[in-house]
């Protein structure tokens, strides 16, 4: 079968043509994205006469968490409109478009309109972003190796576009006015758009159509899909009308258990009346262990947008040879540091592997957790010095960030290649679903601890910090002793030979 697969294909860096249009599509949807999110809580917490929204730190952290576990919990609707109905070549260009509009939405210097942008980019994201990380996987044929280092140039665009984000728009956005930065994300993402219409061909038959089975029937997803919109839509209208409203921080508790409750309900029913075989629910354990993993983690790596990012703004001194840069700018080290270190890990793993020394993914996912518990002990260090001094030096966050990157190199990569290998090749789609779902729960949980954080100024951080790092080493050992536990065993592909 080997003669079978095309590798002729070797335009871009060793890999098809088409992996060009994906990474400059998510290289600018992440510009966009992490750009305006490097606003959000700065612009939200600012005083009306510094063009912001006068809300309280709390507030503008709940709200921030709500968006960031819409988002996310988007993902999942989002893959399964592609699987039924669009395909993800379409879905992702909608999700391009309807990004777009939400950015320049956000331009509109209102706060009536400000949450239609929130709501418009959420909706797009989560069309774009599942999809998008697909299509990449079926630019190759099974079994074309070349898939791997396809996954990690991707991650590049990802790291290369938030980095782009973090400058343009942070730079716009603090020094000339916030919805020069939003309109600038909105710029970017027409570029992505642009780029994506006119080289949309070389992704030939990737994620063209949707993947439906003989017996099932489109037409049956597309009403229930009309009638979901619907519903949808009046909520979200009769909100913007001001018929209702309800408080961020409650709806952001509200967020997290409904998304707990889907989360636990899917687990509970791949437990038991999904026909698994008890090797199948053996990896199903584990990719419950890594869940369990991932949504702290994400949780404390949150704060990087959020409270680390409003702490940055207001309590670090962020003055270099005279000129005080803006506070995103410290955004830019967790991408810079993942495109200088992801090489480096990537060929320890495999060093460590050849040795037959490399840790199983549940022991990787606790070193993350442990990393990113080091990184908060160094914040702390960070907020007394400003308790004492009124600004801290900015080395506390880049040492912290510095650890939330290299946790973020054991975890990240390594989760969703593990979804994909352990995941029962039935319920596939829908743990990759599940794998954004952490994220989403992890965003919301992140909204709670960061409203948390300012409730009486940076003094409420630090006993905060240390109750998240020994949740953080609690759930580190907790990964170590249940994975002598479970025996999770890779799951092979119909068509594998070996
Ligand atoms: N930096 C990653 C990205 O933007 C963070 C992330 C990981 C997001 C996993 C979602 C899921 O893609």
């Amino acid at each position: 079968m080997n003669e079978m697969i095309k590798t002729s294909d070797t335009y871009f860096l060793g890999h098809p043509k088409g992996l060009v249009t994906l990474f400059l599509t998510e290289m600018w949807e992440r510009m966009s994205f992490y750009g305006m999110r490097g606003l959000l809580v700065l612009f939200m917490t600012r005083e009306i006469t510094e063009g912001g929204m006068n809300l309280s730190a709390p507030e503008a952290m709940a709200i921030y968490g709500i968006y960031g576990a819409s988002v996310y919990f988007l993902c999942v609707p989002g893959g399964w409109i592609a699987d039924k109905i669009f395909g993800a070549q379409k879905t992702v260009l909608y999700g391009a478009i309807i990004i777009t509009l939400g950015h320049y939405v956000l331009a509109i210097p209102s706060d009536k309109t400000f949450f239609l942008g929130l709501v418009l980019v959420s909706i797009g994201t989560g069309l774009l972003k599942p999809n998008i990380s697909t299509i990449v996987g079926q630019l190759y044929k099974p079994g074309d190796l070349r898939i791997d280092s396809g996954y990690t140039i991707f991650y590049m665009s990802i790291n290369i576009g938030s980095m782009l984000g973090f400058l343009v728009c942070g730079y716009l956005g603090e020094k000339v006015g916030w919805h020069w930065g939003f309109g600038a994300a909105g710029v970017g993402m027409t570029f992505g758009v642009l780029q994506y219409i006119f080289t949309k061909d070389s992704l030939g038959e990737a994620g063209k159509k949707p993947n439906l089975s003989v017996n099932e029937d489109r037409a049956k997803y597309v009403s229930l899909f009309k009638y979901a919109s619907a519903i949808i839509g009046l909520i979200l209208i009769t909100s913007f009308l001001g018929l209702w409203s309800i408080d961020p921080e409650l709806l952001n508790q509200l967020t997290v258990y409904l998304i707990l409750i889907v989360a636990a309900s899917y687990f509970i029913y791949l437990f038991t009346f999904a026909g698994l075989s008890d090797e199948e629910k053996n990896n199903i354990k584990m990719l419950l262990l890594l869940f369990f993993g991932s949504v702290l983690f994400w949780a404390g790596f949150d704060q990087g947008g959020s409270s680390l990012n409003l702490f940055a703004k207001d309590f670090t001194d962020l003055y270099v040879f005279g000129w005080e840069m803006p506070a995103t700018f410290l955004q830019v080290a967790n991408p810079l540091m993942v495109v200088i270190f992801a090489p480096f890990f990537a060929a320890f793993w495999i060093t460590l592997g050849k040795r037959n020394l490399d840790p199983d993914t549940p022991q990787k996912f606790a070193l993350g957790c442990f990393l990113m518990a080091i990184g908060f002990l160094a914040i702390i260090f960070g907020v007394e010095a400003a308790m004492q001094n009124g600004k801290a030096g900015v080395q506390f966050l880049l040492i912290t960030y510095l650890f939330h990157t290299l946790g973020e190199l054991c975890l990240s990569p390594v989760g969703l290649s593990a979804t994909a290998k352990y995941s029962p090749i039935r319920y596939r789609g829908q743990m990759m679903g599940i794998w954004f779902l952490s994220s989403s729960l992890a965003a919301g949980l992140a909204g709670l601890i960061a409203s948390r954080s300012f409730e009486s100024g940076i003094s409420s951080m630090p006993d905060l910090f240390y109750q998240i790092i020994i949740a953080l080493c609690a759930v580190g050992v907790f990964l170590l002793v249940a994975n002598r536990f479970v025996k999770a065993t890779p799951i092979k592909e119909a068509n594998q030979e070996s």
